[in-house]
């Protein structure tokens, strides 16, 4: 050896394993994990979306049997997303409390009672023959109070049915505060509020518009943010809370760990990441190559999530993983 032995050596820190696991400093376990679900409607089997390989459009039974599943691996939540088989302008099926997603989470509540907490998006854009996340002026643009007026009912339809959590991902402003009031209006005083706070105009959304059926043309760039913001999302989150948010979201995760780790040092409730479609297609492509082992990735992934600041993670691999994390 040339020149004098280390006295500082971190080494020594992961030197075996029972060390290693006595310093980790971040962990991941089921209860960190919530399922986002596809059911669609006038189906009599699941749907296999192609550029989600293991991800399905379920029927009302299948979509029973996988949250079943999911209470049963220990996962948290499971979040639903309705595909109507029909669409107009302002989103009928959307608070209509025969339309898809409000049938849904009547099922999926009997099913699994309080063993994981319901979840249900509440934005029109699976709704709309526009695709968009609201209803639009007569020139087309994306009305935002008179969205507002929209998120309510389906607010109060999906309380109705039984959601535990409204997770409103419309990006409208004032939206937590309208759907708040609203609900305890009507005596919903326990129905969590989930605010996207920051969420932003993503490429890797790509394969849900496929899961959903999207039928957007053009962009959301008037309503989520520019990827380029960072401060942007920070103060999103901030006002989300000021409105009473029970839970703010980052999403997508991977490609927002900063605003992540920001958002969680700025904010006192919980924050959880969205581990988007295109995020899931993008290692489920390169492991189906041969290129990365996947399992060894997708769990990397879900750790750098939650080292960068996530209460809990919405992913696709929610169910694999808490089965994996429990050994
Ligand atoms: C909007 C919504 C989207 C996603 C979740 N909620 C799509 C969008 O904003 O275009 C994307 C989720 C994913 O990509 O996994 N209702």
């Amino acid at each position: 050896m040339t020149g004098p032995a280390p006295r500082i050596r971190p080494r020594r820190l992961r030197r075996n394993p029972a060390v290693r696991e006595l310093t980790r400093e971040t962990d991941l376990a089921p209860r960190h994990l919530v399922l986002p679900a596809f059911v669609r409607e006038g189906i009599d089997d699941p749907v296999p979306i192609g550029s989600m390989p293991g991800v399905v459009q379920h029927t009302i039974g299948s979509l029973r049997r996988a949250a079943a599943e999911a209470a049963e691996a220990g996962v948290s939540g499971i979040m639903l997303f309705g595909v109507p088989a029909v669409r107009d302008g302002r989103g009928s099926g959307a608070d209509d409390p025969r339309g898809i997603l409000n049938v849904a989470t009547e099922a999926v509540v009997a099913e699994v009672g309080d063993a994981l907490v319901v979840q249900t998006d509440l934005c029109l854009d699976e709704f709309t023959d526009h695709g968009h996340c609201g209803v639009l002026t007569a020139d087309g643009a994306v009305d935002n109070d008179a969205t507002l007026d929209r998120y309510v009912a389906m607010a109060l339809a999906q309380a109705r049915a039984g959601s535990h959590l409204l997770g409103l991902s419309g990006m409208m402003d004032g939206q937590v505060t309208v759907v708040r009031d609203a609900l305890d209006a009507e005596g919903f005083i326990d129905t969590l509020l989930l605010g996207y706070a920051a969420k932003y105009a993503s490429s890797f959304y790509g394969p849900f518009r496929e899961a959903v059926d999207s039928q957007l043309q053009g962009d959301r760039l008037t309503y989520q943010l520019d990827p380029g913001n960072r401060r942007e999302g920070v103060r999103e989150a901030a006002i989300d809370e000021a409105e009473g948010a029970d839970v703010v979201m980052v999403k997508p995760a991977m490609a927002f760990l900063d605003v992540l780790r920001e958002v969680r040092d700025t904010v006192a409730v919980p924050v959880w990441a969205y581990q988007v479609s295109g995020e899931y297609a993008m290692i489920e492509a390169a492991a189906g190559n041969g290129w990365i082992d996947r399992r060894a990735a997708i769990l990397e992934s879900l750790l750098s999530i939650r080292r960068a600041g996530a209460d809990a993670v919405l992913t696709y691999w929610a169910v694999e993983a808490a089965r994996w994390r429990r050994g």
